[in-house]
């Protein structure tokens, strides 16, 4: 039986698997091991959300399909929050929709958007779902440098330069996993401005948008004003991980 499958061989190795099997292994030699392994909350998740989660599982209703772009009071409430957070404002019906969680979110959107052999431009280090559903959809990743300063701009502009076709994507994470970098609006702008120009989708996952630190909270790159982009978000501190919960939000010049 061919056990070598295309898709599955070009996968780089999942550092969580990698990192799960090492801890395992000191474990089971009797080291004490303190895990920095996924990023699992050490918190309960607030007893509000559990409550209404009972509440609303106990509801037969609930018990059905949703509709796939998410039931309209969840699109609302999505725009809801970027409005107060972020002072954007999206239109619930054409540019937000749920999905299972921010991966399941990125897997889709990597086969709507990829070709084979399309370049798709991921920072390195990258949590790996930022290149793993490019990979699956059968395009190729180049690598950019992670902090988001000149140098980030100057690989970025050298990426474009010598990939040819030019590359369809680029994939931005702030605040990152795993370095927790954060990005501010002035760097956004030049982003979106280079993206913008060259015509390449920015996909930017703002999974912790509500993990932050000193008081100040980390801006969407929605708040840019530009046609053609992308945000997967799902704040991880407000839902249980094992409740896949996530979001895409777009501006309406690609349809969602
Ligand atoms: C940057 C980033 N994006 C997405 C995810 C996955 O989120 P979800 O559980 O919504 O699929 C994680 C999970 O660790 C993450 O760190």
């Amino acid at each position: 039986m061919n056990t070598e499958f295309h898709r599955i061989r070009r996968l780089p190795p999942y550092v969580f698997a990698e990192v799960n099997a090492m801890k395992a292994a000191a474990r089971a030699a009797g080291a004490d091991i303190i895990d920095f392994g996924m990023g699992n909350p050490d918190l309960p998740t607030p007893p509000h959300i559990v409550e209404k989660l009972v509440e609303t599982v106990q509801d037969p209703r609930t018990h059905r399909y949703s509709n796939s772009r998410g039931i309209p009071g969840l699109r609302k409430a999505l725009a809801g929050y970027y409005q107060k957070r972020f002072g954007v404002t999206l239109d619930p019906e054409t540019e937000a929709i749920v999905t299972i969680g921010s991966k399941e979110g990125l897997a889709n959107l990597a086969q709507a958007i990829t070709g084979p052999g399309d370049m798709i431009l991921v920072p390195n280090p990258s949590y790996p779902i930022h290149q793993f559903g490019f990979i699956i959809a059968d395009g190729t990743v180049r690598y950019l440098p992670v902090e988001p300063d000149d140098e980030f701009l100057d690989a970025l502009e050298r990426a474009v330069l010598h990939s040819q076709p030019k590359p369809v994507a680029l994939v931005l994470c702030y605040p990152s996993n795993p370095t927790a970098l954060t990005a501010d609006l002035e760097f956004y702008a030049k982003v979106v401005d280079f993206c913008r120009a060259q015509d390449i989708i920015i996909l930017s996952d703002l999974a912790y948008s509500e993990i932050y630190f000193d008081g100040v909270p980390p801006p969407s790159i929605l708040q840019i004003p530009a046609p053609r982009m992308w945000l997967s978000n799902s704040p991880r501190s407000a839902r249980p991980i094992p409740c896949p919960a996530g979001a895409l939000a777009s501006r309406p010049a690609i349809p969602g």
